[in-house]
């Protein structure tokens, strides 16, 4: 019998209840149907747009959010208790996950004060040992989070996600609010972390060449729904899907081109009604009969899955390559 892989997602769906406001009564559709797995070691890399479901699935990995649908598996096990402690979060803005008023020994072993049963010099052993781990120095571990940069920040945070030794990190946007400067330090120290420790990553990003630098696979969401998934480079450097693409002949970051993606191909759709048949039927430059009915992701080569049927029928040689779009197009600065 194989092992189960160590994270499996299955079919989950994530709907918010909004109760109040404009929309009120209607569902958010943030998550629609996305399945994935990853096996120990790996790093899957979540692309798209804002606003395209990337951190609810997340913290759905997590049981931060409640699924409404499908299932979330740990070494073949659903809705482990233990899956709290074998997987952490690390968030983009470390400043509001650290308790200003908590040194920073106290804050590291925050997972391990929660478990309870240890002694005080205890946690501070294993508080110093952690920060060493992540760069920091052993006098560190008694001062408080105003005194330190956004990247030690982040290092904090990193070393409190690994105090209860989890097999996986959810990495939400983790370096997109450092200074270009520090950012590479801190991938630097993500990827000895997951040498060292056999670590398997979910990394949330719009930044392609972080995605690309640090991940195995690539799933690129759109509305909620993985539409393109593979080995990264194939699908970084030659995409299938008819937003893979789009996306990535705009511009290299995904964050600044939303504005030309959008000008030159309409508005993301709403989630409150999902659209009918392929969810990028409306943007898609090359819809056509067929393209009113549902996608559904599927093997289109070797080890790459697309959810369109153009590319995966017998048809893929009729999608033309998208010419690079003229530099007037792009928003100023865009890609720098
Ligand atoms: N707590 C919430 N309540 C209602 N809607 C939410 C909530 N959190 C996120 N959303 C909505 O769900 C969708 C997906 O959001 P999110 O997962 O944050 O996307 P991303 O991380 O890709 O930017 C968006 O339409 C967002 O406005
Ligand atoms: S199914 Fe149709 S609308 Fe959807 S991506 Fe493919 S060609 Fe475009
Ligand atoms: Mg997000």
């Amino acid at each position: 019998m194989t092992e189960p892989p160590l994270l499996s997602v299955e079919d989950v769906e994530v709907r918010y209840r909004v109760t109040s406001g404009w929309f009120g009564g209607a569902d958010v559709h943030a998550v629609n149907g996305v399945s994935f797995s990853v096996a120990e070691g790996e790093t899957i890399g979540i692309v798209g747009e804002s606003g395209c479901g990337k951190s609810t699935l997340g913290q759905a990995i997590l049981g931060l959010t409640s699924v409404s649908a499908g299932s979330i598996k740990l070494r073949g096990t659903e809705r482990d208790h233990s899956r709290r402690t074998h997987m952490q979060i690390i968030f983009q803005d470390p400043q509001s996950s650290l308790d200003p008023r908590l040194p920073v020994w106290r804050l590291i072993t925050e997972p391990l004060h929660i478990r309870g049963g240890y002694a005080r010099k205890e946690l501070i052993d294993r508080a110093t040992e952690l920060a060493v781990s992540v760069g920091l120095r052993p006098e560190h571990v008694d001062r408080y989070p105003h005194e330190f940069s956004g990247g030690q920040r982040q290092r904090i945070a990193i070393a409190r996600a690994l105090a209860v030794e989890p097999a996986l990190l959810v990495l939400d946007e983790p370096t997109s609010a450092l200074d270009v400067s520090v950012q590479a330090q801190i991938v630097n120290l993500l990827l000895g972390l997951q040498a060292e420790r056999k670590l398997s990553y979910v990394l949330i990003s719009h930044d392609v060449s972080l995605v690309r630098h640090v991940a195995d696979r690539v799933a690129v969401m759109y509305l909620g729904q993985i539409v393109e998934e593979g080995p990264a480079l194939d699908v970084l450097d030659a995409p299938k899907h008819p937003y893979t693409r789009t996306l990535l002949d705009a511009v290299p970051s995904f964050e600044r081109p939303l504005a030309s993606i959008a000008a030159r191909a309409g508005e993301l759709p709403s989630n409150r009604t999902l659209p009918t048949g392929c969810f990028y039927r409306e943007r898609c430059p090359w819809a056509t009969t067929g393209c009113e009915l549902p996608q559904l992701l599927v093997p289109a080569d070797g080890l790459r899955a697309v959810r369109c049927h153009l590319v995966t029928g017998v048809n893929e040689t009729a999608i033309p390559r998208l010419a690079s779009p003229s530099a007037s197009l792009l928003p100023n600065g865009a890609g720098t």
